[in-house]
């Protein structure tokens, strides 16, 4: 069998009531709140920063040129990108609700190497971004308790990998300070590592209850940003808006390519299909809304921060307090800092639920072991794979460096990204009579312009992204030849639990 074997959609199905199918409980409402509950987070409270000012090493090499004040054109920009790419995720969510989300569309537009390959990808996105999103919490957490006199010591907070990159000597320093067991400096990041726990513990309880906690954190997250930007724009100096793009296109364009991760996790939501009530009407709606709503919050607050101070002052952990500190506004920057550490919590909430949800249709399909497809049977979430993917979260959090991991994230995001929009148009000539209950408009200039764009905005990363990349790719191959491709039950022929979809 060719390893372009595609699996037959109604094969990606699980019946209503079959033992290991989900629990449907979630409506258009709460689509919209997890898909603003994982796409406001780390891009917007942290890597703004970078993708204003740039990043120019100690020795003067420039990694990327900042946009400048030009932010919001790079947040227009992507908005525009995603909103393509979101078209494509709306058809096929509503038309294959389940799971697996891309990894689940692939299987049955592009064969079922491609499809590994876009579930080794997704782990970049869900559960390695999520490792850089428990490290920007843990961070915020930090300075925002420091309101309050308390204090960790430095060595909990700093995970070993992020001192050994720090250019900050303060940092680096603790490499001879830290304590040593077997003259190891033990250098560990446990606020990173105790939230992740927490969540997946919050996770393990069910999906019902962890949508409520998303909503309210959600609310909290809009309320802060919304006191971010009416306090901010009474303080804005319009000469900070010049020069308004001081790197020119260059500028726009790889700042995007950072500022991306702000973007990432409207897709996140196509995993929740399975749990999802009438996903064929509330799927686009969460999608596309979700989007939309993200996106006018970006522009704002991206032109505020940029006309607070001037720009190349947002190079920081945290630009958004920063920029207020700076203003004069310390209650406000402290508030902010607060609506931060909620904010990333939602993140790594949608961000935890969604990954083991992608392990479970890949244990399913037998590219996984079968453990990764058990639901538990009280809760109905399937509770191995949520464990697995807290437990490797939460010790990657506990020594990573946050920046390192962002254009990983990304490029591995963005190209799932365009994988999904070719699947698109691939499925309208397969499966041309299979209902769509939301069609792609204009499938032709959508998918293609959607897929160029995103290689576009991929080829805006440094190399050494491309190059980490291609060893991702390089072992997640070899993983599919061991075990994948032996096991698969599309190549075995077996068809244990696929069983026409829910109508
Ligand atoms: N978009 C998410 C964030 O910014 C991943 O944290």
């Amino acid at each position: 069998m060719s390893l372009f074997a595609r699996k037959p959609i109604a094969d990606l199905l699980v019946e209503e009531g079959h033992p290991n199918a989900l629990k449907r409980a979630l409506g258009a409402g709460d689509l919209i709140m997890l898909a603003i509950g994982a796409v406001i987070g780390a891009g917007i409270f942290s890597s703004i920063g970078t993708a204003a000012a740039g990043e120019i090493l100690p020795s003067g090499v420039v990694v990327r040129y900042g946009a400048g004040p030009a932010l919001v054109v790079s947040f227009i920009l992507l908005g525009a990108v995603c909103g393509l790419a979101a078209l494509c995720y709306a058809e096929l969510a509503s038309m294959i609700p389940q799971a697996g989300s891309a990894y689940a569309y692939s299987y049955a537009t592009l064969g079922e190497i491609v499809a590994w390959i876009i579930g080794w990808d997704l782990i970049l996105e869900y559960a390695v971004g999520n490792v850089a999103v428990a490290v920007a919490w843990a961070g915020y957490f930090s300075s925002f308790l420091s309101a309050f006199g308390i204090s960790f010591p430095e060595w909990a907070t700093h995970g070993y990998r992020a001192v050994t990159l720090s250019s900050d000597p303060a940092v680096q320093s603790l490499l001879q300070t830290a304590p040593r067991v077997a003259g190891v400096p033990i250098l560990v990041n446990i606020p990173a590592f105790a939230i992740v726990m927490a969540i997946t513990w919050l996770l393990l309880r069910g999906v019902r209850e962890s949508a409520r906690a998303n909503n309210i954190m959600v609310v909290v997250k809009l309320l802060v940003l919304g006191l971010f930007v009416v306090v901010g724009a009474m303080n804005i100096d319009t000469s900070n808006y010049v020069p308004f793009a001081p790197n020119g296109w260059r500028g726009i364009h790889q700042g995007a390519a950072i500022v991306f991760f702000a973007y990432i996790g409207f897709d996140a939501i196509s995993t929740a299909a399975e749990e999802t009530k009438n996903p064929q009407r509330n799927m686009p709606i969460g999608i596309l809304g979700g989007l939309a709503i993200c996106t006018v919050i970006y522009v704002i607050v991206g032109a505020v921060a940029t006309g607070i101070v001037p720009y190349a002052e947002l190079k920081a952990a945290d630009p958004l307090s920063k920029a207020l500190t700076m203003a004069g506004l310390e209650t406000a920057s402290w508030i902010v800092a607060f609506g931060a550490v909620v904010s990333l919590t939602a993140v790594l909430l949608v961000f935890q639920y969604g990954q083991p949800r992608i392990f479970y249709a890949m244990g399913r399909d037998g590219l996984l072991p079968r453990w990764a497809s058990k639901v538990h049977h009280k809760s109905r979430v399937p509770h191995i794979t949520t464990l697995v993917t807290g437990v490797a979260v939460a010790l990657g959090a506990l020594f990573a460096d946050e920046n390192e991991i962002y254009d990983l994230t990304n490029i591995g995001t963005l190209s799932a990204f365009a994988i999904v929009c070719i699947g698109v148009l691939v499925l309208r000539y397969t499966d041309p009579d299979r209902p769509r209950p939301f069609r792609v408009p204009f499938v032709w200039p959508v998918t293609v312009i959607g897929a160029g764009s995103c290689i576009y905005i991929m080829t805006g990363l440094p190399v050494r992204a491309w190059e980490r990349f291609g060893i991702w790719l390089a072992i997640g191959i070899a993983l599919y030849f061991v075990y994948g491709f032996r096991n698969s039950t599309l190549r075995r022929g077996v068809r244990p639990e696929r069983i026409p979809p829910p109508q």
